[in-house]
């Protein structure tokens, strides 16, 4: 069993429910600078250890592990912190919004040897384990293609300041998980294309920068891929769209995981079609009201982090593998900018990476 910290309590929430919950984890403090904010978290889940003052956590010596739930501009600086103290560390994604930190984490950690690890955490959610594994276990045969998408009405977080500062990009904070699911079948994405817009109700309700995006990549052994990603409007009934899917398809069969209703399908190699669903699970994936946060998810990965520190192996996303899916999205970023194709390593060379 290992002890955790909890920075940033909006999300940070289901990370507490997750902790409580695993039989692998001692929850040992939390934190917010939001005192109010704190004050209320420690009393709904009775934590007795919390503090605004993210320094306390760090140099307390009993914590192992450090759970990062801040905007996502204060990632790099809070997970850099984190190194310094010898602390092991889980960061949400996306893990940093820019690549200007990224060589100095890889070499903070190389020189603490602490693990890091990315709290991706569509990856962890029932469905999309079941099509890795049927993936893996060559279900579908030889990939051809992958097609991912995140589609949610995210209104109601334009509530939150951060998300109206010049800073804040969907394209990080939604993207980042079906291009993420695009990395995790094609590693070796070469370049990237897309179009992005801010929407009319994107406009209006004050964000700065494209809520609306489509992008397609290439792999360097020349598979395709695409992405597309909307936050500022109506979506469909979730029996008719899961708000994020991703498909497989491969040259015998073809596979999809779908979020919101926690359903897979898959046409295997026999030609058989199966569609599974795992309504039992649902209160392990949604703990609270309504389904927009994650707490099922944030256990399985934690426990998966856990696992790897006690018995040492690496558990993915790891920091290579997060600063990656970045530089693909700071390509993606370029490419909405100059309506050209980025290739992914002329940005990667500008970091030094
Ligand atoms: N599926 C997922 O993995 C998932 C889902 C939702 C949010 N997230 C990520 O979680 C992060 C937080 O999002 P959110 O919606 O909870 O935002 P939020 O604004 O509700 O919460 C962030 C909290 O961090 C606190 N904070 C900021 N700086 C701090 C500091 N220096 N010390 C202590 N506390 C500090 C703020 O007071 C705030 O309460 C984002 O990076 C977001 O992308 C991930």
């Amino acid at each position: 069993m290992l002890n955790i910290g909890i920075l940033g309590l909006g999300e940070g929430r289901s990370t507490i429910s997750a902790a409580l919950q695993s039989p692998k984890l001692q929850l040992k403090m939390i934190c917010d600078q939001n005192i109010a904010l704190c004050r209320q978290r420690a009393d709904e889940f009775k934590v007795y250890d919390h503090t605004t003052d993210y320094n306390e956590m760090l140099k307390d010596d009993s914590i192992d592990i450090i759970a990062i739930y801040t905007p996502d501009h204060l990632h790099a600086e809070h997970v850099k912190q984190a190194l310094l103290h010898n602390k092991h560390v889980v960061c949400t994604k996306p893990f940093i919004d820019d690549l200007s930190a990224a060589k100095e984490l890889i070499e903070l950690q190389k020189s603490t040897g602490k693990k890091v690890f990315v709290g991706q955490s569509s990856r962890f959610f029932e469905p999309m384990k079941k099509q890795r594994q049927d993936y893996d276990q060559g279900l579908i045969g030889e990939l051809i293609t992958v097609e991912a998408y995140y589609h949610a009405d995210h209104r109601w977080f334009l509530a939150k300041p951060w998300s109206l500062q010049q800073s804040f990009k969907w394209l990080y904070g939604g993207l980042s998980h079906p291009v993420d699911f695009i990395r995790w079948y094609l590693p070796n994405i070469e370049e990237v294309m897309g179009y992005g817009m801010l929407s009319s109700n994107g406009r209006n309700g004050g964000l700065k920068n494209f809520d609306t995006m489509h992008f397609i990549f290439k792999a360097t052994d020349g598979r395709i891929a695409r992405v597309s990603g909307a936050y500022t409007g109506p979506v469909q009934p979730v029996t008719r769209d899961s708000e994020m899917s991703c498909i497989l398809r491969g040259d015998l069969g073809c596979s999809q995981g779908d979020y919101m209703d926690l359903r897979y399908a898959i046409t295997d190699k026999t030609g058989e079609e199966r569609i599974l669903t795992w309504e039992h699970k649902l209160k392990h994936y949604f703990r609270f009201e309504g389904k927009s946060h994650h707490a099922g998810e944030y256990q399985n990965y934690l426990e998966y982090f856990v696992d790897s520190i006690e018995q040492d192996f690496t558990a993915y996303p790891d920091l290579k593998e997060g600063i990656g899916t970045i530089a693909l999205l700071q390509a993606m970023d370029r490419s909405l900018h100059t309506g050209k194709p980025v290739k992914v390593a002329d940005v990667m060379a500008e970091h030094g990476l």
